[in-house]
């Protein structure tokens, strides 16, 4: 027992939405008797305001001790005029590849309290659970070289370098066929084997992995391709499974397929399965300290650390429930309320989830 957790809020909505998240998770620590214990550091923005730097050796050291990481969301205009490799962004980037979380899990589920909240017809996306397998740490965004440079003629030239490994993509592709083998037992790999040499090679590979779980299928996509069948009949999917860049952008559409962003949760892990959780979503500027933000995603995230690194299945259960406890009750927050429907604030949805945990 007596295990650590690292509390990071972050920048504009991050502090609304995990006061909520906090609330739960300390209910679910009393009713169960968890034996954790929360700590907060700073990252992103934050962390520039008090220390000149988004990730500070403070946070870096106390995120290395911690037995999980609850992350809410980073960056903001605020900080847009900062130099590049001093971005609150940078922050998350350096934490994840820091501790090495390269394996993102994005779920997206509809729930079916929130059939109409969603931009597509009913009957394309109701029932919908699909799992994206993101790769965290590698491909372009952590590619060498990269930078904006001056040519002779004067003219400027932004370059970033797409690179994989084959053991980078044999590791992530474990993980995918490990976590299809809990469901329905299918991964579709997504590339574009079409024109990238790096993605011919996460092809080849993936085929290589696949070898070992023989009860599970394997399928392969290019990304348009992809993009566009999220779109069109999102159900054909059961895992995903992605480079950085390419799961980036994916799961922000599956996200949409559920009605809101604001719903879904993600874990980063390690080697070990110990992992980072935080809300698919950003900070949100826009809507920040006016108690217009979901908590529920960064609430299901609270779920998953309990799931995946924790081994905490009843008290992970427990959230889960809570969460379609109070979407039963009609209890909405801007963002998948109904045309002309009352909604709640941030506070009072997290609230909700308490009282529906307590019973
Ligand atoms: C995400 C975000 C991050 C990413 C940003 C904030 C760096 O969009 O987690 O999807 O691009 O990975
Ligand atoms: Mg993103």
């Amino acid at each position: 027992m007596g295990r650590r957790i690292l509390v990071l809020p972050g920048d504009y909505i991050g502090p609304e939405i995990m006061a909520e998240a906090v609330r739960v998770l300390e209910t679910v620590n009393e009713r169960f008797t968890l034996g954790l214990s929360l700590e907060h550091g700073l990252l992103g923005g934050a962390a520039i305001d008090e220390h000149g730097v988004p990730l500070p050796d403070a946070t870096l050291q106390a995120a290395r001790d911690a037995d999980a990481i609850l992350l809410g969301a980073v960056g903001g205009p605020k900080w847009d005029n900062v130099e590049r490799h001093l971005r609150p962004e940078r922050g998350l980037l350096g934490l994840r590849s820091q501790l090495e979380l390269f394996g993102n899990l994005r779920p997206a589920i509809l729930y079916p309290q929130l059939a109409d909240a969603s931009s597509l017809k009913p009957e394309v996306v109701a029932g919908l659970d699909i799992l994206i397998v993101r790769e965290l740490t590698g491909g372009i965004y952590f590619g060498e070289p990269r930078g904006i440079r001056t040519l002779e003629n004067g003219e400027r030239q932004g370059f970033n370098t797409y690179v994989y490994s084959e053991s980078e993509i044999r590791r992530i592709g474990h993980l995918a066929f490990g976590l299809a083998r809990q469901r329905d037992r299918r991964v579709c790999s997504v590339d574009k084997s079409n024109v990238l040499e790096v993605t011919v090679l996460w092809r080849e590979v993936m085929e290589e992995v696949a070898r070992d779980y023989p009860d599970v299928a394997l399928s392969h996509m290019y990304v348009d391709n992809a993009a566009m069948q999220l779109v069109r009949a999102p159900k054909q999917f059961d895992v995903m499974v992605t480079g950085n860049m390419f799961g980036d952008i994916l799961s922000d559409a599956a996200a949409m397929l559920t009605g809101s962003i604001g719903m879904l949760p993600s874990a980063s892990l390690d080697k070990n399965g110990r992992g980072m959780y935080e809300p698919c979503h950003g900070s949100a500027p826009d809507i920040a300290g006016q108690g217009k933000a979901n908590p529920l995603a960064t609430i299901l995230s609270v779920a998953m650390m309990l799931r995946y690194t924790l081994d905490e299945a009843d008290a992970a259960a427990a959230i889960e429930q809570a969460v379609s406890d109070v979407l039963d009750q009609g209890l909405r927050t801007p963002d998948i309320a109904a045309a002309g429907q009352r909604a709640v604030s941030t506070r009072d949805m997290g609230a909700a989830v308490v009282a529906a945990l307590r019973g």
